[in-house]
């Protein structure tokens, strides 16, 4: 099914029916991480030589990205969490709008084009429901290695001025630690003449993961996942095979939904130190975590309010703020969250307050949450692939059932998010505009309810 007719047939999903009060038990597997698995394709671009790709998560941004590659001149083969791409030939043509505009993260790949062709042409990826999200930092960085980037009504044209038309190597210091733009560079800069030290670097885990692969294909890439990312460009680099790393978000969100719910779960795999700062505060808040074989064992007791503030890794990550943000709106007194990476990521406030949560939104950065005993069931929309998220989880927590808008969102970035949950005792259905679907069975449901070892607490 090609990647934007997958997108319309999920967009046609009206909304997610929630049961509420809902008791979880059992273990949750963690899917390759989206925002690893979508760099690792666009570097796919560098070689012409193919790349196999394992544990990629099936996601409608995946299948957008992947017509981008296409689009590119890639061949690509995929079969459920494997695709193999190679790019013999790339295009010159301009990547199409709706492509670019259907998702941000494509803007990733005028590194590779740039280094590969010498000159490449995209409209700008533009904003989203959680901000502006300029690119100005991938230019100025683009121009320090020798491009010359000119931004005309929404295409972004960037060409290689000198004679052999070959990047060289420079130091360039972001003021911002960001992950697309240090993504960029890594891969703009891994075929450029010379060295190139990145001085404030994002160190998200998918960073690391990136340099990893590229390493694998012949690239000299150092100190990713640190501030300092050290890059000496090759001629050219070869084909490989890479697994991606498990995906962090998904498997943060998981453990707020045990928390959320007071249930015990399991959920593997994970790579410990991509959690840290969440694993923390969910100690703090009043679970018990253990780290068991290649996962996490959670068992929540009484949750207390504890503040939030997000920042780069390896601080807080600002796509689980939403997320927190529920389980804080039924815990025990009052805490502060200020969210300082993306300047419009408050949306779900709003609606966690329709189902009964008690927020004063200060500012557009900045929350207070006075925990209450009960949420009830309500009708509300998730406006980003994260907000759409803490909406499940506080539908799981309200008494009542919840409808849930916005699964589009949710598809983007959770890989079978519902028959997790209801792997665990969830009761979801999901209902499609004119037609309802079957609810969504879970095989352990009846057992949840005998053998569940916690009364589900009302904070
Ligand atoms: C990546 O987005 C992730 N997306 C986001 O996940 C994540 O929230 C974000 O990093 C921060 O961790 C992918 O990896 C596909 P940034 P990215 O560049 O690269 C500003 C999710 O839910 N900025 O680190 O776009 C920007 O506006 C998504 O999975 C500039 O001002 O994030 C933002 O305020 C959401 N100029 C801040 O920096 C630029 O040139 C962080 O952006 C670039 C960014």
């Amino acid at each position: 099914m090609s990647g934007v007719f997958a997108i319309s047939e999920k967009i046609l999903t009206k909304h997610l029916e929630v049961g509420g009060q809902t008791l979880l038990a059992g273990e949750v597997k963690v899917s390759g991480a989206k925002n690893s698995a979508l760099v690792l394709l666009a570097a796919t671009l560098l070689t012409k030589e193919l790349v196999k790709i394992e544990n990629v998560p099936e996601l409608t941004d995946i299948d957008v990205m992947s017509e981008l590659l296409s689009a590119s001149g890639a061949k690509i083969f995929r079969e459920k969490n494997h695709i193999s791409v190679q790019t013999n030939q790339l295009s010159t043509k301009p990547l199409p709008d709706k492509l670019v505009h259907a998702l941000r993260a494509s803007f990733v790949c005028i590194g590779p084009l740039l280094a590969r062709n010498g000159e490449v042409k995209m409209p700008l990826p533009g904003g989203c429901q959680i901000g502006k999200r300029p690119v100005d930092l991938h230019v100025k960085a683009l121009s320090a290695l020798g491009a010359h980037v000119e931004v005309n009504n929404g295409i972004v044209h960037a060409k290689v001025i000198n004679k052999n038309r070959q990047l060289i190597g420079a130091n360039i210091k972001f003021n911002f630690q960001s992950v697309g733009a240090t993504e960029t560079i890594i891969m703009a800069a891994s075929l450029a003449k010379g060295e190139t030290i990145i001085k404030n670097a994002a160190q998200e885990p998918e960073i690391q993961d990136l340099a990893n692969m590229l390493n694998s294909m012949g690239a000299k890439i150092h100190g990713a996942g640190t501030s300092t990312i050290t890059i000496h460009g090759v001629s050219k680099l070869h084909g490989c095979e890479y697994s991606v790393i498990p995906d962090r978000i998904e498997a943060g969100t998981f453990l707020i939904a045990a928390a959320i719910t007071r249930s015990p779960l399991f959920i593997y795999p994970i790579i410990p130190n991509h959690l840290d700062a969440l694993i923390s505060k969910l100690n703090e808040c009043g679970c018990s975590t253990t780290i068991l074989n290649n996962g996490i064992k959670i068992i929540p007791s009484k949750i207390k309010s504890v503040n939030i503030s997000t920042s780069p890794f390896p601080g807080f990550p600002t796509d689980l703020q939403a997320p927190f943000m529920a389980l804080m709106s039924t815990a025990e007194g009052t805490s502060i969250f200020k969210e300082n990476i993306f300047e419009d990521r408050m949306k779900h406030v709003n609606e966690l307050k329709k189902m009964g949560a008690n927020i004063d939104l200060i500012d557009e950065k900045t929350a207070i949450v006075k925990g209450v005993n009960k949420l009830h069931g309500g009708t509300v929309l998730g406006s980003d692939l994260r907000s759409a998220a803490a909406m499940v989880l506080a539908g799981l927590f309200a008494e009542g059932t919840s409808h849930i808008e916005g699964l589009h969102h949710l598809d983007r970035g959770y890989e079978k998010f519902e028959d997790k949950l209801v792997s665990v005792g969830a009761r979801l259905t999901r209902y499609f505009s004119g037609r309802n679907a079957q609810p969504l069975k879970s095989q352990c449901q009846e057992t949840n309810s005998q053998s569940s070892p916690f009364e589900p607490e009302v904070a």
